[in-house]
This record gives C-alpha cells, sequence and structure tokens, in this order.
C-alpha cells in the first residue's frame, strides 16, 4: 500500500492526471498467480499494460509476453524477452506480425484455418478454440461466446491440428480465452471442460493454453484446479495469460478536482475523463473512488471529466466529503487497460506514470505534450 502522503508527493512531483503503481502489489500478484497455478508458464498479457519499466520487471521475475501486435513483440523484444518466453496471438496477424514472432523463435496462436498456410516455416503453433459458451461479463468482454470472430469451432479442432502437422508446424496444443473481467468460476470450469471433451479427438498433447481473463477479485486456486484437471487429460503442460489479475490492483489513477456543479445531477468535475480512463464510458467499468481530503459531511456525486461528452464519466453515485478544487482523488483497479487505452482525443497529452518501489517514486513515463502529438503531422511548409 502505498501511503497517503507518498500518492500527494507524486501528485505534486508530477502533475495530474498521474497514474501510479505500486510494484509491491505487482510481485505481490505474480506471487498469488505462480502459488495457484504452480509449475504453469506464465505469459502476461502486454496489452493489459505494455509500460516498459513493468514489462522488465515481470520478465526479470521469469514471466513470458502474450503479444497481439508487431509493437507488442518490440516492446517484448526490448526487455530481452524471446523465444519460448514471447506468444504471438490474435484473430488478423499481419505479415509483418509473423515475421517479427519469426524473428524471436516465438510461438504462434492459430486463430483461423487459413492460418496454416500463412505460419513462417517451421513454427510452433497453439489452436485457439472457440467454446461457444455465454459468460458473465459485459458483452465487449466476451470472447468465447458462439457469435464471437475468436478461435475455430471444436469441429475444426482436429483437422487444423492435422493441417500444422502435414505443414510442417509443432502443433503443440490448444488454446482458450472466453474474455476478460469474468467474476464467474463456472464460465472457466463450462470452458474447460469443453476442451477436455476433444480429447477422444485429438490424443495427448504438448501445452494447454487456458489464456486470462480472470477478475481482479477471482477465485484463482478454483480456476487453476480446474485448469490443471483440463490439462492433465491431455497429459499437458499448463500455460496462463494472465492480464488484468496482474496489474489491475497495482495500478490507481490521481486526479484533481477542478470544481462542482449541480444540474439534474451533482457533479464533481475532475482533470481525468475518458481520454486517460475509458473503461467506465466503453463497458460501464465500476473503479472504486477514494478522496484524499478530508472534511466536509458526505453526499453523493458522480465524477465527470472534462471531455465535451456526456459518457465522459469516471464514476457514479459515489460519496465523497465536500469537494474542494485541488482535492486529489484515487481511482483504484486502474493498473490494467488504464493507461494503455488512454487516447489523444481533444489533443489531450496522455498522462505520466511513475512506480513506487524500495519507498521512493520513479517517473517510467513522462507526461505527453502537445508538440509530441502533433509532431508526426506534416505537409505544413
Ligand atoms: N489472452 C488473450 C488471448 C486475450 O485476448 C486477453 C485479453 C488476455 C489473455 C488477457 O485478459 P485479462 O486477463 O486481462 O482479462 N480492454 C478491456 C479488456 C480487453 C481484454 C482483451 N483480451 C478492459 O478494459 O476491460
Amino acid at each position: 500500500m502505498i501511503s497517503l502522503t507518498a500518492l500527494r508527493a507524486a501528485a505534486d512531483q508530477f502533475g495530474t492526471p498521474l497514474y501510479v503503481y505500486d510494484a509491491a502489489e505487482l510481485d505481490a500478484a505474480l506471487g498469488q498467480v505462480r502459488s495457484a497455478f504452480g509449475e504453469a508458464r506464465v505469459y502476461y498479457a502486454v496489452k493489459a499494460n505494455p509500460n516498459l519499466s513493468l514489462l522488465r520487471r515481470l520478465h526479470a521475475a521469469g514471466v513470458g509476453f502474450e503479444c497481439v501486435s508487431a509493437g507488442e513483440i518490440a516492446r517484448a523484444r526490448e526487455v530481452g524477452a524471446s523465444g519460448d518466453r514471447v506468444l504471438v496471438n490474435g484473430p488478423a496477424k499481419l505479415p509483418g506480425e509473423y515475421a517479427a514472432g519469426a524473428r524471436l523463435g516465438a510461438t504462434f496462436v492459430v486463430d483461423r484455418e487459413e492460418e496454416v498456410g500463412l505460419l513462417p516455416p517451421g513454427s510452433r503453433a497453439l489452436v485457439r478454440v472457440n467454446p461457444a459458451l455465454a459468460v458473465s461479463t459485459h458483452d465487449h468482454l466476451a470472447t468465447g461466446a458462439a457469435g464471437s470472430k475468436f478461435g475455430v469451432t471444436p469441429a475444426q479442432v482436429p483437422g487444423v491440428l492435422r493441417a500444422l502437422r502435414e505443414a510442417g508446424h509443432t502443433a503443440l496444443g490448444l488454446h482458450v480465452h472466453i474474455g476478460s473481467a469474468i467474476r464467474d468460476a463456472s464460465d472457466f470450469s463450462a470452458a474447460f471442460a469443453r476442451l477436455a471433451g476433444l480429447h477422444p479427438a485429438v490424443g495427448n498433447l504438448e501445452v494447454l493454453d487456458v489464456g486470462g481473463g480472470w477478475g481482479v477479485d477471482a477465485d484463482l486456486p478454483g480456476i487453476a484446479r480446474e485448469a490443471r484437471a483440463a490439462a492433465s487429460v491431455f497429459g499437458a503442460g499448463l500455460w496462463v495469460e494472465p492480464g488484468r489479475y496482474l496489474v489491475a490492483r497495482a495500478g490507481t489513477l490521481l486526479t484533481r478536482v477542478v470544481g462542482t456543479k449541480r444540474t439534474g445531477r451533482p457533479f464533481v468535475l475532475t482533470d481525468a475523463g475518458m481520454t486517460e480512463l475509458l473503461r467506465p464510458m466503453l463497458y460501464g467499468a465500476e473503479h472504486p473512488v477514494t478522496a484524499l481530503w478530508q472534511g466536509g459531511p458526505e453526499e453523493v456525486w458522480d465524477v465527470a471529466g472534462p471531455a465535451c461528452e456526456s459518457g465522459d464519466l469516471l464514476a457514479r453515485d459515489v460519496p465523497l466529503p465536500a469537494p474542494v478544487p485541488g482535492g486529489l482523488l484515487a481511482i483504484g483497479e486502474a493498473g490494467a487497460y488504464g493507461a494503455s487505452m488512454s487516447s489523444t482525443y481533444l489533443t489531450r497529452p496522455r498522462p505520466a506514470e511513475a512506480l513506487w518501489e524500495g519507498g521512493e517514486w520513479k517517473l517510467i513515463r513522462r507526461r505527453e505534450t502537445p508538440p509530441d502529438i502533433w509532431a508526426m503531422e506534416t505537409g505544413l511548409e
């Protein structure tokens, strides 16, 4: 836990909006994953938070990387990952992504039948299975439903594995990822059971990759038990791809109160909004909000950002002591898909990021500036 004094000091030193991360929380989350999943190989889903300082720390701890773009592969390479520490995933990989993955000796996750013919010669590959299951999360975050674009159908799996082998690739095993921020452990059991049901058709395999998707308060030991049971059906080693679970709780978005207003509802207006943390607007996500000031009687507020969009809300119905301009709000569980989904909409520079480690702050991304944003614009002469 970072002390309130340290949080205030970071906001004073680096300005707001500011993402702060607690190295101890990151290490603790990795410890929880390792103690639940034992020998499983961990591939961190880079999309959750791609900051190189965080990747470097995870790399040093022996974690591999799940990458879904040339940029993410470049980040993995930048921190020294290669070979069996890199997994290349995605439903529409581009030629440059196969080439970059192959240069690193990465393993590819095949997402459709046609990909067998696109893989670099002699690739190691997993086949992503779409288990056709509805899961308990926001529609945008469900990836294993029948209508989703991901993976191949269970019926296609034996043919894709055979085609991989015939083309001279190594068909390592199967992959499944049913979605993100999943709270209900039974969703995972159902998906893993569907995978295990393929054993009569495909026989033993080297690897079963059960993806990520665990909500921040998921029952990891329970999910791990089910995953191990499915892997043992194939005599396979277990791989996992957590994103959110590893970094969400380590991250906090610090934002300052700009002022208040009362229209139909009471609003606290802040210097962060949809451009810094899109999740509340995009998925109706709820992040814990804590005021770092004291005093005044509590009242219930909506927390809204500065953008000229009605959907630009960080939270609704938050009890807060009487807001003071300049007061700091800490938006919690923001380490995953916070900074990584921030945008420069409205030419708003993306926030700085700082890491709390060993009792001190380290700036791990400087605040962007407007000239940074327009640096790529040409044709003005
Ligand atoms: N593996 C695959 C193949 C994935 O597609 C994802 C996430 C993960 C692993 C990691 O999932 P996690 O453990 O983080 O749930 N922007 C959304 C989340 C999108 C996740 C996309 N895929 C959000 O803000 O909630």
